[in-house]
């Protein structure tokens, strides 16, 4: 017997990045949002002992710096349990894109051991196993539009988006996320700098307030005489919410800035790189446009796909489903 789940990616609708912590970590705060896009894990368990990760892509390391390898490692523990536990992963998602691949991943190998074992793990104990495993792990564990704070990892149910269509380009490049974090605090070294750093925080927090409950919406949320999908799109360009990483990863990868350009267009309504990248996403109203555009960056040599965002009741229907 073994158990498949989908393993979704996220996008990161806005990220701002605050002052460098004591434990060498940065304060964040981001919205992330998973979307369509999955690697397949499989999971089973048989007699013995170990773990053993199995994949045909060779930039995933099959080693216990495995993000699915350490899941596994901390549920087998947490439940007291041992077993020989085969994770198989089927990539389709780019490695090191921004997406959260990795971290989605090994959320996949908690639920799909836990399924295995027959043997759930109590909410607290599987969000501390994913914060553990990774900054980007635990929003996994929530699905459609949710709130990052701290280093990224206390997560916060949002109400869902609409469903917009997305594509998400990936230019082969390999971007660094601890390198890009450096990036920054060079960029931000000198002491007046992190106090504007921690204001622009509090901007940010704002923005996002300002988006999400504009004045153009009832309380409901749904706009007179508006589509609520269309408002809102147009909300977060007027209201300007960005991600940092784009200041010190596009001087570094033109090709990257490139690839927004070319989203742009090609009629995207907001572009935006996710997380340190590579991987830039436009949010489009019509699935026509964003085919279109999907089609024109392949040709061009920057690989991308046409999906939609996942809300959350969406997420988990598809994660277990056929
Ligand atoms: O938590 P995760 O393993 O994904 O983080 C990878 C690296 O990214 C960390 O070791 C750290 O260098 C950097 N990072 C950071 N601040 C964050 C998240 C990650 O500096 N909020």
């Amino acid at each position: 017997m073994s158990t498949s789940v989908r393993s979704f990616a996220k996008i990161n609708i806005g990220l701002k990045i605050g002052p460098a912590r004591e434990d060498g970590f940065h304060e964040l705060r981001t919205i992330y949002q998973t979307v369509g896009l999955a690697d397949l894990v499989r999971v089973d368990v048989g007699r013995g002992l170990g773990i053993e990760i199995v994949c045909r892509d060779k930039r995933v390391p099959t080693d216990e710096s495995n993000t699915c390898w350490r899941a596994a490692e901390r549920v087998l523990k947490a439940l007291k349990t041992r077993g020989k536990v085969r994770i198989t992963i089927e990539k389709k998602l780019p490695v090191q894109g921004g997406l959260g691949a990795a971290s989605s991943n090994a959320v996949a190998t908690m639920l799909a051991l836990e399924r295995e074992l027959k043997k759930p793990l109590a909410e607290e104990e599987r969000l501390r196993i994913a914060s553990e495993v990774g900054s980007d792990v635990p929003l996994f564990l929530i699905g459609g539009t949710v709130l990052g704070i701290g280093r990224g990892e206390q997560v916060f149910t949002l109400e869902d988006l609409p469903s917009w269509h997305c594509v998400i380009a990936t230019p082969d490049v390999g971007v660094s996320t601890p390198q890009a974090f450096a990036d920054w605090d060079r960029q931000h070294a000198d002491k007046l700098t992190a106090r504007r750093v921690s204001d622009k925080m509090d901007v940010f927090s704002r923005s996002v307030y300002a988006w999400l409950s504009g004045s153009r919406f009832s309380p409901t949320g749904v706009p007179a005489g508006w589509d609520r999908a269309e408002a809102l799109l147009l909300d977060l360009v007027r209201t300007g919410i960005e991600n940092d990483f784009e200041s010190v990863v596009f001087p570094k990868y033109p090709a990257i800035r490139e690839a927004k350009r070319a989203l742009e267009r090609a009629g995207a309504k907001y572009v935006s790189l996710s997380g340190s990248g590579s991987t830039v996403y436009g949010l489009f109203l019509h699935a026509e446009n964003a085919g279109n555009a999907a089609q024109k960056l392949s040709d061009n040599g920057v690989p991308a796909h046409s999906t939609v965002t996942l809300p959350r009741e969406q997420y988990w229907k598809e994660m277990f489903g056929k």
